[in-house]
């Protein structure tokens, strides 16, 4: 294994240096990036679009085989709920595949207004709006409630969607470094007084699983006026007393002006949403391009989420597991002596830092040649080469035993651990 290390190693450096000849194409002659990809599936290490055939539960059969599903964002297991696909076929059925316009025009149904009712009254806001895709719901949100002359002010770990949105915005960004309340109050210091200000964050960080500081963000905003945007995608569901996420678990869900949430992940379905003020919602309804220009969420998809919210509403136990079973995987990677982050609320999200893309490669093909899925991530996805893992409220224990042997396995293979 060192030695294919080595050949990789070397390979790689090469792909970093290359110089672009004139037989290579022009338009992507600069890009290592897919260079590095078509290297790395050369070598039979490529762990990206993997095929799964069948359905997305805590164990996914790939390449026929039945494998430990650890690399998933269905944190309470509902992607595979009997209500939940019977909602989705009854709503296909009803009102068909598609709604092929957008909520602005000619694709707003009657669920899509009932499921913006809900949310409003399950995140205890006025209103709610709903988009295609999580993405989306930043790309809108993000560009059309800033105006040129305001001031965005964001995490330099938020996710890819945030950082999009700020792009997109006409606002002058500013970067805070990641989850550090200091620079983040520096930076408002610096402002000039004209202006909205808007503070944005990731609730949970999705690559490493840690949670910002939401009670000093919310403190700093209200000692320097600026108004809070809280992305909880990946608190949403399991957290808080029926699911409204990490702002309601701390208490805090009043002191947020725009809540964003997706539908990808503890919902199960396809789609985005904020909630938020009325005012703010009816500014979004005619400013979100991305909600005005693309079409709506399909009606398996508006039901799906509305039939999450109600699983969500009762599913006590479905919360305590997810959360029992991040225990228990995080306290097994501990005491094998890996390393991972630091976690002051303990999340469904366990990363294993490994700090080299080699050994990340060969790390996360030997898990998975032993029924073991998991996500490899690099930088600038996550601070350094990690291997992301994630549990849900229906692994069995025994789920998560077993995927500790082939980790313990494959970890002292790769020199992880001892
Ligand atoms: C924090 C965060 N926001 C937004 C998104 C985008 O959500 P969607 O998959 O619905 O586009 C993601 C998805 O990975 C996310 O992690």
């Amino acid at each position: 294994m060192p030695e294919e290390n080595d050949q990789l190693s070397v390979a790689l450096k090469q792909v970093l240096n290359h110089q672009p000849s004139h037989s290579d194409h022009k338009l992507f002659a600069e890009d290592t990036t897919v260079q590095l990809a078509l290297l790395i599936k050369e070598m039979g290490l490529y762990p990206y679009f993997i095929p799964i055939s069948g359905q997305i539960g805590p164990r996914i059969i790939i390449d026929g085989k039945d494998t430990i599903n650890l690399g998933s964002n269905n944190y309470m297991g509902l992607a595979n709920h009997p209500e939940m696909i019977k909602a989705g076929c009854d709503a296909m059925r009803k009102y068909g595949t598609g709604c092929t316009g957008s909520r602005f025009l000619n694709g707003t149904l009657d669920i899509h207004n009932e499921l913006e009712i809900k949310l409003a009254k399950f995140f205890q806001k006025e209103a709610a709006l709903c988009f295609t895709t999580g993405m989306q719901t930043n790309l809108g949100v993000i560009s059309g409630i800033t105006r040129q002359g305001d001031h965005i002010i964001s995490d330099e770990k938020n996710h890819a969607s945030i950082i999009d949105g700020c792009r997109l915005a006409h606002a002058d960004t500013r970067i805070y470094r990641h989850n550090n309340m200091d620079d983040l109050e520096k930076v408002l210091a610096g402002l000039p007084p004209q202006g909205n200000r808007w503070i944005i964050s990731d609730s949970i960080f999705s690559m490493e699983g840690n949670v910002a500081q939401i009670p000093r963000i919310v403190e700093l905003a209200e000692r320097h006026k600026a108004h809070v945007i809280i992305d909880d995608a990946h608190g949403i569901g399991h957290f808080g007393k029926h699911g409204e996420g990490i702002c309601g678990h701390l208490g805090l869900m009043d002191k947020i002006d725009i809540l964003v949430g997706t539908f990808s992940k503890s919902f199960a379905s396809i789609g985005g949403f904020c909630a938020a003020g009325r005012d703010i919602i009816q500014h979004l309804q005619h400013h979100a391009r991305s909600l005005m220009f693309s079409a709506s969420m399909p009606p398996a998809m508006a039901a799906t989420a509305n039939k999450a919210l109600d699983i969500f509403y009762q599913d006590d136990e479905g919360r305590k597991r997810v959360l029992q079973n991040a225990s228990f995987l995080r306290k097994g990677i501990e005491s094998l002596g890996f390393r991972t982050v630091p976690q002051q609320i303990p999340t469904p999200i366990i990363p294993i830092i490994i700090g080299d893309v080699m050994k990340l490669a060969y790390f996360s093909k030997g898990l998975l040649e032993n029924g073991v899925y998991t996500n490899p991530v690099i930088p600038p996805a996550s601070s350094e080469a990690m291997i992301r893992m994630s549990v849900m409220a229906t692994h069995r224990q025994k789920d998560l035993e077993d995927a500790l042997i082939v980790l313990k396995k494959e970890g002292r293979k790769q020199g992880l651990i001892k």
